[in-house]
Order: structure tokens, then sequence, then C-alpha cells
């Protein structure tokens, strides 16, 4: 442990998981909480960086044990996590009706990981969720969509259309207008 931090107290929250912090998965080393409270940014442990980019989803409760610890020098405290647990879902995450006419499909192999494949799918959950769409569509994570140079790479399809590139606000703000 840090030997500038003071200890302060041990703490057990439970919240919505909002997404990590950082441009790229390999750089997440804090996680965003929802609780009644408001937002709170929380440092996740080295060794279970990899595991929860994987396991975590935007909207899902999520219990934390953490330690709160201060620095004397600026006073500034910091929130560290150490066990991590999903407790349940929001609402919006039980997807999908069975009719689903719009999907997403979101490349998960090497090319588009090393490149943010990881962040534009939590991105586009997170948008999703935020926009009361994520159960209107559904998402599947694909091998390699053969378009490696454009990486990271996900399809948009809406009955018979097809868009590629485009930004998670772009595909909510265009499935919005299509579902109204
Ligand atoms: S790895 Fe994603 S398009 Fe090739």
């Amino acid at each position: 442990m840090n030997q500038k931090y003071l200890t302060l107290s041990e703490l057990n929250i439970e919240g919505q998981f909002l997404g990590f912090v950082g441009s790229k998965p390999e750089r997440y080393k804090h996680l965003q909480l929802a609780i009644p409270a408001g937002n709170i940014k929380i440092k996740i442990p080295k060794d279970l960086r990899c595991s929860l980019v994987s396991a975590l989803v935007p909207g899902e409760q999520i219990r934390i044990n953490a330690i709160s610890q201060l620095n004397p020098r600026n006073n500034k405290l910091k929130l560290q996590a150490y066990q991590i647990h999903p407790v349940g879902f929001c609402p919006l995450q039980n997807r999908i009706s069975p009719n689903q006419e719009a999907k997403i499909m979101v490349c998960q192999k090497s090319g588009c990981m090393k490149k943010g494949g990881q962040g534009l799918l939590s991105d586009l959950e997170k948008t999703l969720c935020d926009r009361g769409l994520l159960h209107k569509v559904k998402i599947e994570h694909t091998d390699c969509q053969k378009r490696c140079g454009s990486a990271p790479n996900c399809v948009l399809k809406v009955g018979k259309k097809q868009y590629k590139k485009m930004h998670p606000e772009s595909i909510a703000s265009l499935l919005e207008n299509h579902f109204s």
C-alpha cells in the first residue's frame, strides 16, 4: 500500500456500475459508481482489472469493499477497492425482446481489442442504457469483421440496412429515431 496515504476506514458500498475511467482497457484504473449521493470514482486493484473489464456491464448493480485513504499533504481522499461483486442488473439490462430488428455487432477480436474494442463496447452499452434503448437492441460480440485497419469496429443493423463506423451517441440517436 502506498505509504503517502493514511488509511481512514473500510467501506462497503453498493451502487450502479457506470463504466471504467480511461481511454483504453489497459489504462483503466478507476470505475465510476452511481450511489444515492451522486457519482463516485473508485480505484480498482491491478490484479482485478483484466477480469473486471470483461465481466462488468454498465448498469449492473455491484457491491464494493474498499478502504478510504487520505493524502495528508494535499488532504485528498481516495477510495481503493479490494473486492468487487455483482449483485444484480438494472431493469434496462434485461434484454431482449424476441422480435428484435435492430442489432449491433461489436468486434471483440484482438485487432479491435488492442485499439479500444472493449471501451467501444462499454461506451455503447452505457450510452444505450442512459438513453433507455438497451432493451430494444441486441448487442452481439463478433469475430474479426475483416476491417482491422479501421478498428475498433462495430456494425449497426436495422432491418436490412447496415451502418458502420458510427459513434455510440450517433447509434443511439439513429435508434431513437427508428423506434420513435
Ligand atoms: S479484429 Fe476487429 S475487424 Fe479485425
